[in-house]
């Protein structure tokens, strides 16, 4: 038992020391946007309101608060133990082996599942971007094998989808439809990184200044063809709402709207290059997030409001596709917003991309993976076959998935590892502050969390008590679904009310944990079921690898070899 909890001690020559502290509080908001937006607002934002309507603005709030509190547990981990990392290498100084090797694990689903949806989006906006240039690249060519096969089972409207179905060339009996594109550019990004491109702080800059810019022109722009009527559509009994398929659609955009705000967990790493740290870290966590928030609102706003929500099925490119023929058409905007996000998705694809095979190497020195995944190119200095196996782990699914598994599957991974990482800070032990290093305020939630959280059931049940009343029926297949998991989440948070109470626990990250836990909510049991098995599979490994193999390990039996 003891060998699961084993920790690693990091002796202080391993700290980065020296580092210069150049970073304000605009470097950090800089950094912080260059790695949050990309595909999530481009991309995920139109299948999100596809599935909960103008009403999935609410979303974003609740998303945007979850991560803020995750950044500033994130932030405390990172001044606790302040080794250049990951997630994983705070869990195994401060919690052992096998939850690092858990955290490790989901982190693959956030790195390279999560550039399995971004090469999607990709090539969603390639291909509209070179439409417009003259070329068609063929549908077959430019979409998924299971998305098209699914769009015509199950009578989608998505023209792109079904043609891809019925215009496939057949070899072997088997319908050819892939999305080459994507396949393209992840063996373009794969090889860049294989040769160790540097990132650069002013292109960088660059990027976010052109993203940021076009989202403005895309909002004012597109402000002027806002139909108000489009943002209370009718919901089945034919009533005008703003969340047409009631607040359990809104929760099942959870894993589009979530995936918008990945990529914040990078700005922990930057604590000991930040100028007074204690001050500046959170603030620009914290600004970056209320920025990405409200870009995310104001698209929504827009988007719901010029295009009836329903046309949003299965649409990759929903920024270009407002502005289509059958939509505004404006042919210029359509081109700018293609072009704008292809550079910025790319961005994303890079950061992505260099971070697997960083965490794979650090898993592979502390002897949990293979001694290949450390080995470092003699020629480019990189760790080149943990690169590699990274292009294939993007690459291989790219065949074998489409977008929506794919973003689900991201997303309740991450989750996971953020609801791990809030737990593990209530977990600590509170330290006393050192100056320079990043804080977090400790405050009692002795009272504070109870009334919260009762005070919240109580207003939810005086504004809809018929959401209550009905919480315990399970009859409907997906209403039922998402009432069973409220109930669960309203039975681990009576327990989390105990604790708080009776533990004194600190509020900030027992937030982070609940807002994490809510939004887990809008998993369905296919999701659970899928992150089951990679849970497993991922138990097997180290139980028949890296436990045994563990430096750890050798290190107790005497063998540093
Ligand atoms: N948040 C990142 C994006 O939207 C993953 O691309």
């Amino acid at each position: 038992m003891n060998q699961l909890f084993r920790r690693k001690h990091y002796d202080p020559s391993d700290y980065k020391t020296g580092l210069n502290r150049v970073l304000g509080v605009w470097d950090i908001v800089f950094f912080g946007l260059a790695a949050i937006i990309g595909a999530g607002s481009f991309s995920s934002l139109g299948e999100a309101i596809f599935r909960g309507g103008p009403g999935v603005i609410s979303l974003y709030v609740i998303c945007g608060i979850a991560c803020g509190f995750t950044a500033l547990s994130y932030a405390e981990f990172a001044s606790r133990i302040p080794v250049a990392g990951s997630a994983y290498t705070y869990a195994y100084a401060s919690f052992g082996e096998l939850i690092a090797w858990i955290i490790g694990w989901a982190l693959i689903m956030e790195y390279s599942f999560g550039n399995i949806y971004v090469a999607f989006s990709w090539s969603d906006y390639f291909t509209s971007f070179v439409e417009r240039l003259g070329f068609h690249v063929p549908d077959y060519l430019s979409t998924s094998y299971p998305e098209a096969k699914k769009a015509f089972e199950n009578g989608s409207e998505n023209k792109e989808l079904l043609n891809a179905w019925t215009t496939a060339p057949h070899i072997g009996g088997l319908r050819f439809i892939l999305d080459l594109p994507a396949l393209l550019i992840n063996i373009c990004i794969t090889a860049l990184v294989f040769v160790g491109i540097k990132e650069s702080k002013n292109f960088n800059n660059i990027l976010v200044v052109l993203k940021i810019a076009v989202i403005m022109l895309i909002l004012g722009v597109g402000f002027a063809y806002v139909n108000a009527e489009n943002w209370t559509p009718l919901n089945e009994e034919g009533i005008p709402s703003l969340m047409p398929n009631g607040f359990s659609g809104v929760m099942a955009a959870v894993s589009g709207v979530f995936f918008a705000y990945i990529g914040f967990d990078a700005l922990s790493v930057l604590s000991e290059e930040t100028k007074n740290p204690q001050k500046n870290l959170p603030k620009g966590m914290i600004i970056s997030l209320v920025v990405s928030t409200l870009i995310y609102m104001a698209l929504t706003l827009v988007l719901t409001g010029m295009v009836d929500y329903r046309k949003f099925d299965g649409i990759g490119d929903p920024l270009s596709f407002i502005f289509a023929p059958e939509n505004a058409n404006i042919p210029w905007m359509e081109f700018v917003v293609s072009v704008t996000a292809i550079v910025a998705i790319t961005s994303v694809l890079l950061v992505f991309q260099m971070g697997q095979p960083r965490i794979w190497y650090a898993m592979s020195r502390d002897g949990l993976l293979p001694k290949r995944f450390s080995s470092i190119h003699p020629k480019y200095k990189t760790p080149g076959f943990a690169t590699i196996i990274t292009g294939i782990a993007v690459g291989l699914p790219i065949l074998f998935t489409d977008k929506s598994f794919i973003l689900d599957f991201t997303s309740i991974g991450t989750i996971f590892a953020f609801v791990l990482v809030n737990g593990g800070i209530l977990l600590m032990p509170r330290k006393e502050k050192i100056p320079g290093r990043f804080h977090m305020p400790y405050i009692n939630s002795k009272w504070i969390f109870p009334v919260l959280f009762l005070g919240s059931v109580m207003g939810f049940y005086l504004w809809i008590p018929e959401f209550f009343h009905t919480l315990t029926d399970w009859s409907d297949p997906a209403e039922g679904e998402f009432r069973l998991s409220v109930c669960l989440f309203l039975l681990i948070n009576l327990v989390l009310v105990y604790l708080s109470f009776t533990k004194n626990l600190s509020l900030i990250p027992l937030l982070g944990l609940t807002c994490c836990l809510y939004l887990l909510t809008g998993m369905t049991h296919n999701n659970w079921f899928w992150f089951g098995l990679w849970f497993a599979l991922g138990l097997l490994i180290y139980f028949l690898y890296g436990m045994k193999k563990s430096k750890l390990e050798k290190a107790m039996n005497g063998d540093l070899n």
